[in-house]
């Protein structure tokens, strides 16, 4: 843990992102339940869970990817969705600059270069190419990909698209990010390549809502653990009490799946 590099949230000030009472259905399909959860500054919150629970629709709904029925989604204290109505186009777009997304599949252009990957967005909205390339440069090193940028993404391995993905994502200097399952499409050695870094950003206090399935990981980077069946959060907490310690069956049920 890295609790002494923590400075935690401002007094008073409100989660970085906040979800109230989230539910979405597709079709009779009840996927989100009345989910509710807050997320503060420079914190971790890992969210774990079997498959189909609801992990990936829960951050597309928070990500404005779907839309949830109803509940409250806020940014910083400010509403981008009341009562199951969203802001309009102008407004989400603002928004949408306040987080960054990391998918398991990396999802990069794949017909644009490293370079062209990560400057892109920045230059779309109103950076100097100078500028958005000199922080690729630099995120580029932070990554360890140094001398990449010229590479187009089929030249690299899947844990290198990873981490260009992850900078693409800083480069906009998003306030939260969101990652679903990084690593799942990695064999072992790349992963751990991709959890390096994130435990990096973690350590630099970058906010984060990370959807997992790597306990240990989980466990050492988060300071909040959720962990979700059915479309409820069945149990929530510090990782060394949900983790270590899990309150409820349906979780020790889950966790024995990922003992040795
Ligand atoms: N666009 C959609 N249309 C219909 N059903 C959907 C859609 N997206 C998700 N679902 C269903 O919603 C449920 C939750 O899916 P979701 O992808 O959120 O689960 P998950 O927890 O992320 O699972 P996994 O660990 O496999 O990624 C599943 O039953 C899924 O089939
Ligand atoms: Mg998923």
């Amino acid at each position: 843990m890295h609790e002494e590099n923590r400075s935690g949230p401002m007094p008073g000030s409100p989660p970085v992102l906040a979800l109230q009472n989230i539910r979405k259905s597709f079709g009779d399909l009840s996927v989100l339940r009345d989910i509710s959860l807050a997320v503060d500054q420079g914190n971790v919150v890992s969210v774990i869970g079997p498959s189909g629970s609801g992990k990936s629709t829960l951050l597309r709904c928070a990500t404005f990817l779907e839309s949830a029925d109803a509940g409250n989604i806020l940014y910083d204290g400010q509403y981008a969705m009341r009562d199951g109505l969203y802001g309009g186009k102008k407004e989400l777009r603002e928004f949408r600059r306040r987080f960054g997304l990391v998918f398991q599949n990396f999802n990069l252009f794949p017909h644009y270069s490293v370079m062209k990957n990560i400057t892109e967005a920045p230059v779309l909205r109103g950076f100097s190419r100078a500028e958005a390339e000199e922080k690729a440069f630099s995120l580029l090193k932070k990554m360890g990909l140094e001398g990449k940028e010229n590479a187009y993404p089929c030249q690299l391995s899947g844990g290198q698209q990873q981490r260009v993905a992850i900078a693409r994502a800083l480069a906009m200097e998003p306030e939260i990010l969101f990652f679903d399952e990084p690593t799942s499409a990695l064999d072992p050695e790349l992963t751990g390549e991709v959890l390096k870094v994130i435990r990096q950003l973690a350590e630099e206090n970058m906010t984060m809502v990370i959807v997992t399935h790597e306990m240990a990981f989980a466990r050492a980077v988060s300071e909040w653990v959720v962990f979700m069946d059915g479309g409820v959060i069945i149990e929530e907490g510090p990782p060394e009490s949900v983790l270590g310690d899990p309150s409820q069956e349906r979780t020790r049920q889950f966790l024995r799946n990922y003992q040795q």
